[in-house]
């Protein structure tokens, strides 16, 4: 008996260390914390804001495959509204564990914000004191570009033009069944591919998504032209491409991300990552960056 719960033990943190390496913590790409005001320690909107945080999290133990959903907790004038968004292509429990994470992460780093917004490479997490859900937001957000240069950048940047033309066009083709996700790869040369990656938060109309997808994805010529790898991350909708896989049956075997640079300001990137120059935008600005 005292033999058998040895091993028992000893299976146990062998299954224990398999399930923490199997789910490594999820990479904060950026936090926002947007210029919408703070809220007094001890104060409703803080008991209220800590309900919505507990209430997604253990929404998201109970995914069976969905990968947003909208919550809200309180009364006016101290009601929170939150949501999160997982990667279209992420498993159940890769998705919940990035909702968990960001859940705590998220008032540490925007302590007492009303209004925060994170993105991490496997889901967006978001809340605020006003009504954020079905309205179709570009602003704040955030342009990371990996500065490495492509050689041929013209013929580079046509191809990244027409592979997420398409996946805009896929996405909002019939948006109800398609989830507002897709993935798309195109050739460069011989030996280089270019991998993308457009979503939607679902709460969108099919028009609403395409015209954000399209804004933000006109802003690449200013921010990205000839880069080998860049993402515009806003509250509506994101994209991503990268010269290596970073999605689906690739994104266990894909080689470590490059990193971002430690953002201005007080935002937060999860360490300072070689290669990548950050740029946000907020409510504010008239004109993308
Ligand atoms: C949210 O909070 C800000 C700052 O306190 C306030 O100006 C704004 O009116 C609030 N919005 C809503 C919808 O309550
Ligand atoms: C908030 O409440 C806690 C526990 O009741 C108390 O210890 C703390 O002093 C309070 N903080 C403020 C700023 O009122
Ligand atoms: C989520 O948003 C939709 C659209 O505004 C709304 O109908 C639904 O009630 C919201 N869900 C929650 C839990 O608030
Ligand atoms: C393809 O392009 C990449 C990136 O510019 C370059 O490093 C690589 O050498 C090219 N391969 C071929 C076969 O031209
Ligand atoms: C869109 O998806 C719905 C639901 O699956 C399906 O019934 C409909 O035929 C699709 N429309 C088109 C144009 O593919
Ligand atoms: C993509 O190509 C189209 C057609 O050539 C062009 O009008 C558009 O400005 C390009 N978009 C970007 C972001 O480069
Ligand atoms: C960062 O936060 C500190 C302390 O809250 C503040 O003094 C500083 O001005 C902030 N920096 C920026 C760039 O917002």
């Amino acid at each position: 008996m005292a033999i058998f719960s040895e091993r028992a033990i000893v299976l146990l943190f062998f299954l224990s260390s398999l399930i923490i390496h199997g789910s490594p913590k999820p990479d904060l790409f950026y936090s926002l914390c947007t210029e919408n005001g703070n809220y007094e320690p001890n104060s409703t909107y803080q008991y209220n804001l800590n309900l919505l945080l507990t209430s997604l999290s253990s929404n998201a133990a109970t995914l069976n495959g969905r990968k947003f959903h909208n919550q809200t907790a309180g009364q006016a004038p101290d009601m929170v509204y939150g949501l999160y968004l997982c990667r279209g292509d992420v498993t159940d429990a890769v998705c919940q564990n990035c909702v968990q994470t960001a859940s705590q992460e998220i008032l540490t780093k925007c302590p007492n914000r009303k209004e925060v917004i994170s993105w991490y490479d496997q889901c967006m997490f978001r809340y605020s004191n006003r009504s954020i859900f079905s309205i179709m937001e570009e602003r704040p957000s955030v342009t990371g570009s990996n500065e490495l240069e492509m050689e041929d950048p013209d013929r580079f940047d046509q191809i990244v033009n027409e592979t997420m033309v398409g996946m805009i066009e896929k996405a909002t083709y019939n948006s109800s069944e398609r989830d507002m996700f897709e993935t798309g790869e195109a050739k460069f040369n011989a030996s280089t591919k270019i991998y993308g990656l457009a979503q939607c938060t679902p709460d969108l109309s099919g028009s609403d998504c395409r015209r954000c997808l399209e804004n933000i994805f006109s802003r690449i010529p200013n921010c990205c032209y000839g880069k080998q790898g860049a993402r515009i991350l806003g509250p509506s909708c994101n994209f991503r491409y990268e010269v290596y896989p970073f999605y689906g049956d690739f994104a266990a075997a894909a080689p470590l991300a490059p990193s971002p640079l430690s953002p201005p300001g007080n935002n937060t990137a999860s360490e300072s990552k070689q290669y990548w120059l950050i740029r946000f935008s907020t409510f504010f600005e008239a004109s993308p960056s």
